[in-house]
């Protein structure tokens, strides 16, 4: 087999063969097709698609690249969601340890932020003592001892999509349907999950900015998961503006903990109950009450001994940003758009994220918003608190939310999206 075949076939808008597909994906992860091939091919997917039985074979071949976990010793059953990305996102901090205290096992392998999304690992890293990379034995031994983990995955798991997914992100690969439902499935099949929930946002601040896009990913993905014996639901949910109040990573820890102590934002707490419910049923336990576990502290207690099993400090201050800068609403009236992407964009300019995959994140750097799509907001008053160790990056932050939000006149009626659309 040679790769230049491989390549025409498909941007000459012809179906990958079995034999091409698992000869490249193994050709890839063992260096003998190089980078430049890989993202040649890539972008002919990117430009042409795939069908849905070439997305079957592609996700197979990413899983065989590698191992696989098993969670059968395990006395429950096991539950596991996805997001496919956005700002604000920090839905797995306390949906995990709420599942866990309603009776799953939740294995949460996530990953770091890149771009303007943010990453569960860089989140729970502003956590004074909290370790992300654990061995597969101690994984299992907090999840059979708290009930919930939520770690890097290990260089074993899909390593051919560890290796595509970087390509893909410096090559304008990463915003095609077939590449992205076999990157996050290849991941969550090799996982060993009995179950899985996934949370497909769409929005400014999502891969997927229209409704029609966003269910084909959903729909792809359900196919995959079924189809390799994964009981596996997707919602669409509401990315056009942030989730809760606050994108960076130390922010967003403190957002999460008030969550868990029966406070926090509405949209982040209608979101966690509606994915814990749905993953709750889909490990049939149907008659576990989420928002009793939430209200009866129950979901605080898992998620103390998972941080403290982790070795993190529960009880220790988070670390705040040196820096603060206030922008004031242009005027008075009905807001009617926060823009989900220009936050993210300034939460990431501001330090919460990097730019190359080895760069460090400020812990307390981010975007604090003092309102949100329907509030009624007065000329002058806070809108936004960008916060930051290093004020250099205020004026970049500042561009990229200049024309974030919309003030329209006072009493205008306006009703803001769903958090969940379907
Ligand atoms: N998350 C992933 O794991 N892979 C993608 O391709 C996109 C989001």
């Amino acid at each position: 087999m040679d790769v230049i075949s491989v390549i025409r076939t498909k941007r000459d808008r012809g179906e990958l063969s079995d034999e091409q597909i698992d000869w490249v994906i193994d050709a890839y992860t063992r260096g003998e097709v190089a980078d430049e091939q890989m993202s040649a091919l890539a972008m002919a997917i990117l430009l042409n698609g795939m069908n849905r039985s070439e997305i079957a074979r592609w996700t197979a071949a990413m899983i065989a690249s590698g191992e696989r976990m098993d969670f059968s010793s395990l006395s429950r059953p096991t539950a596991d969601k996805h997001s496919t990305g956005g700002v604000g996102d920090k839905i797995t901090l306390p949906l995990a340890p709420l599942v866990a205290a309603c009776g799953a096992v939740v294995p949460q392998l996530s990953g770091r932020g890149l771009g303007h999304t943010g990453g569960t690992l860089d989140k729970l890293e502003s956590i004074p003592g909290w370790r992300a990379l654990l061995s597969n034995e101690e994984m299992l031994s907090v999840l059979d001892g708290v009930g919930a983990v939520i770690c890097a995955a290990g260089d074993g798991l899909a390593p051919a999509d560890k290796k595509l997914y970087a390509l893909r992100d410096v090559t304008g690969t990463v915003e095609a349907i077939p590449l992205i439902a076999s990157s996050i499935m290849s991941k969550k099949i090799a996982e060993g999950t009995g179950s899985l929930v996934l949370d497909v946002k769409v929005g400014s601040g999502a891969f997927m900015k229209t409704i029609e896009d966003a269910r084909e990913l959903a729909s792809t993905m359900v196919g995959l998961g079924t189809d390799h014996g994964v009981r596996t639901v997707a919602l669409l949910t509401d990315m056009s503006t942030p989730l809760g109040l606050t994108a960076g990573n130390a922010l967003e820890v403190r957002e999460s903990v008030e969550v868990l102590a029966g406070g926090g934002p509405a949209d982040v707490v209608e979101l966690t109950l509606a994915l814990a419910r749905e993953m709750l049923d889909a490990a049939g336990l149907k008659d576990a009450d989420p928002a009793k576990a939430l209200a009866d502290g129950s979901a605080m207690d898992v998620w103390r001994r998972m941080i403290a099993a982790q070795g993190g400090d529960p009880d220790a201050p988070l670390p705040t940003a040196r820096e603060q800068h206030v922008v004031t609403a242009s005027a008075s009236g009905v807001l009617t758009r926060l823009d989900a992407y220009d936050v993210g964009v300034a939460a990431w300019r501001l330090g919460a994220g990097r730019a190359r995959k080895e760069d460090p994140v400020q812990a307390g750097a981010g975007v604090e918003l003092h309102a949100k799509p329907g509030d009624t907001v007065t000329e002058g008053q806070p809108l936004l608190t960008l916060h930051t160790d290093t004020p250099d990056r205020f004026a970049y932050a500042l561009d990229a939310v200049a024309g974030s939000y919309d003030i329209a006149a006072p009493g205008t009626a306006f009703t803001a999206a769903p958090v969940v659309r379907e």
